[in-house]
């Protein structure tokens, strides 16, 4: 479905980000029709160039993401076609009347602006853009994470934004909301008489949420080693995801509904206790460098890893623990959501039948989908042995095509910012509520000097990690494609 004409600015458009995800996104949205002849995409950034320099600059990001595989031949001339640039200084007056020049030249459409710049620059963007006159009040701007470091920090972004735009105007990505199986758990909760009503403490044991990657931190090592898993993943992706999996079902599917859900959550989440923490940093690997040469600190203290065992105090999941972890250079790249429910209260096949769970899982990637384990006779004449089958619905299998070209999150989103669609943003105060629950977390770490645990290249994760859940008799499942 096309959506309306727009004029989508990007802050950083020259920036890794845009390079990467934004740009390579943008093309494949124009090829699917979505985004018309009539809107255009403004680079703005302080490197000197011109139109045409930023047409090759975006193709061969564009060849070198291969975002356009599903693209005809010869689209991407289109495409280039609807690219300006403009030479930005962030915080002086150089460039902003050409901006504004450009700008008044696409009267009616959306103007979405896109801060894919550091969080510092936001506030001198935001009051640019009111400056010179190019932000109504139907503009839209788009922010990234890092949202703030802390609660203070965030609050202060959120009030440097407050100042010039209206939390409407504002979206706040998390591309983890962006990814198709995440909206999916949406649809399955609240699209199927079946889960829901055994979507509490009283039927499931626990639920384990697990984004694995294989990559180490790569060339981001400065940014990261300030940050580490707790800051970089936990307290955005898996706590959204978290969210998710959690929240009450909202009374309809509009974005203050959804977030206003979601906020509960993470208010209802209870102070983690350090021994229910565990923080892991990657070993060197053959010639891949362990964690701390990695990022040029040899003393560091950060985590690449993190595993923990957190509980909400709210009627429907008192008891009923969550098994969060992270991670960089592990075995898989693959993030699930595992719903493990409890065992029959009584089996009427007797002992040698063993122990059997119903496993809902939720994979994000790769092989987005679902499967759900259940328990059937084994076949053939051995008596009554039970064994676990998956129900399972990869979507590539079960929708054919159709699931082949679903956008990437970053498609997804932007096109909701054009849509004027908040549902699968953040809003200021779950962000403000997840740095919140986090900060005391942080702090306690700081304060007693713990040192993260070395785990080898390649592996689940340190020792502890699944010592937190064998000494709850249960374990993780294993990381794997
Ligand atoms: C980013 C983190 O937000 O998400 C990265 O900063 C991480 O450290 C990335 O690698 C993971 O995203 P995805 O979509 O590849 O799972």
């Amino acid at each position: 479905i096309p959506v309306e004409p727009f004029d989508l600015v990007i802050f950083g458009g020259t920036g890794d980000l845009a390079r990467r995800k934004i740009l390579p996104g943008l093309y494949r949205r124009f090829c699917s029709g979505q985004m018309g002849e009539d809107s255009r995409v403004i680079g703005a950034a302080r490197a000197e160039m011109d139109a045409e320099g930023y047409r090759q600059f975006v193709r061969e990001a564009i060849d070198e993401f291969d975002a356009g595989r599903t693209c005809e031949v010869g689209t991407i001339d289109a495409f280039l076609k609807r690219l300006d640039y403009v030479t930005v200084d962030a915080l002086g007056k150089d460039g902003w009347p050409d901006l504004a020049k450009l700008m008044g030249e696409g009267t009616g459409r959306v103007r979405a602006y896109y801060f894919s710049v550091a969080p510092s620059l936001f506030g001198a963007l935001a009051e640019r853009l009111h400056t010179y006159g190019i932000a109504d009040e139907d503009a839209r701007i788009v922010v990234e994470k890092p949202f703030g470091r802390d609660e203070a920090s965030a609050c202060a972004l959120n009030g440097v934004l407050a100042e010039h735009f209206d939390e409407s105007q504002i979206y706040r990505i998390d591309h983890y909301l962006g990814k198709e199986t995440v909206q999916n758990l949406m649809a399955v909760r609240f699209g199927n008489m079946l889960f829901e009503p055994l979507w509490n403490s009283q039927y499931v044991d626990h639920i384990q949420i697990t984004v694995a990657e294989t990559v180490g931190v790569g060339g981001r090592g400065e940014y990261y080693d300030k940050s580490g898993a707790m800051r970089d993943m936990m307290q955005n992706h898996l706590m959204q995801l978290l969210c998710l999996i959690a929240m009450e079902p909202p009374a309809k599917f509009d974005p203050d509904a959804v977030r206003d859900e979601k906020l509960k959550v993470i208010r209802a989440l209870d102070e983690v206790e350090p021994r229910d923490i565990v923080r892991g940093q990657y070993e060197a690997e053959g010639d891949k460098p362990d964690y701390r040469t990695h990022v040029e600190n040899p003393e560091s203290t950060t985590e690449s890893f993190i595993a923990m065992k957190v509980h909400l105090s709210n009627w429907r999941w008192a008891g009923t623990p969550f098994y969060l972890r992270t991670g960089k250079r592990l075995r898989a790249r693959t993030s699930e959501i595992a719903v493990v429910f409890k065992e029959t209260p009584h089996s009427i096949f007797g002992p040698e039948a063993g122990r059997h769970r119903n496993i809902l899982t939720i994979r994000l990637q790769p092989n987005e989908g679902m499967d759900l384990g259940v328990t059937i006779k084994e076949p053939g004449p051995g008596g009554m042995r039970l064994v676990d089958v998956p129900l399972d619905m990869t979507f590539a299998d079960a929708l054919g095509p159709d699931a082949e070209d679903v956008p990437d999150a970053y498609e997804r989103l932007i096109m909701d910012v054009i849509r004027g669609n908040q549902t699968l943003f953040m809003r200021g105060d779950e962000v403000e509520a997840a740095w919140a629950w986090t900060d005391p977390i942080i702090a306690g770490w700081e304060k007693r000097g713990d040192k993260p645990e070395p785990y080898e290249s390649g592996s689940s994760g340190p020792e502890d990690a699944l010592a937190l859940m064998h000494r709850d008799g249960r374990r993780w499942r294993e990381i794997r494609i």
